[in-house]
């Protein structure tokens, strides 16, 4: 659907440059279904709920860009790094990994000349309900942990437009196979929740895991 040859470059300099958080399964499965909701032509802007330094949002720009579609690009992130976990997360980690500026961000998109998102710092629990806009067409949920993912769904999935989507960075199913790596098992502990047991999350295959969350067109 897209034509965009800057694409190419752009995926070979985000998997370089941001190999932290990218990687070739995540651009595909976003690319995959953004296109799709643009060809559906479900309304709404797109969020990102944990964009960081803005790798994923630069790549969603530049699959709009390429579908022609200058529909806006939402982000919310703390800026201040992740949160303390808890008990649901089944890890231990410091708070403030990830911390960076929106600046970070920004920049980056003026060297690629993107259309800039609207930035949204501050915690999700502070910012998601009023500055979410009422309608979503698209959103990538990273915000890694079981609090986090349970606040981002419990603003996106009432939000979502028919035809609209979820992608959900590290929701992985150990049910998948023996070998499935679950470096933060809070996030499908929050769908689970959400959903309370009767969770539509499907597994997408890739290096680590992602979730997708349709809604019917109803
Ligand atoms: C893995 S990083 C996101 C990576 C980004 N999506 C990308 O593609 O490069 C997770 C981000 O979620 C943010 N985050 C997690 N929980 C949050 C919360 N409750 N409120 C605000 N930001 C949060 C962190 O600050 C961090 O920047």
């Amino acid at each position: 659907m897209t034509t965009d040859t800057g694409l190419d470059e752009m995926r070979s300099w985000l998997l370089t440059e941001h190999h932290e958080t990218v990687d070739p399964a995540r651009l595909g499965h976003v690319r995959a279904e953004l296109e799709r909701v643009v060809r559906d032509g479900v309304p709404g802007p797109v969020a990102e709920l944990g964009c960081y330094r803005g790798a994923m949002t630069l790549w969603m720009r530049a699959v709009l860009d390429a579908c022609g579609d200058d529909r806006a690009i939402h982000v919310f992130d703390s800026f201040e790094g992740l949160p303390d976990t808890t008990e649901e997360d089944e890890i231990v980690m410091p708070s403030g990994v990830f911390a960076c500026s929106p600046d970070d961000l920004l920049a980056a998109f003026d060297t690629w000349g993107r259309r800039r998102p609207e930035v949204h710092p501050g915690w999700f629990d502070s910012t998601l309900r009023d500055q979410l806009p009422d309608r979503i067409a698209f959103g990538y949920l990273d915000g890694d942990l079981y609090a986090s993912t349970l606040v981002s769904l419990t603003e996106c999935v009432p939000r979502l437009a028919p035809g609209g989507a979820l992608i959900i960075d590290d929701y992985t199913d150990p049910a998948a196979g023996p070998d499935t790596i679950a470096p933060f098992p809070g996030v499908k502990a929050a769908c689970d929740a959400y959903f309370e047991g009767r969770s539509p999350v499907e597994t997408l295959p890739g290096d680590v895991a992602y979730g997708r969350l349709r809604r019917e067109r109803g």
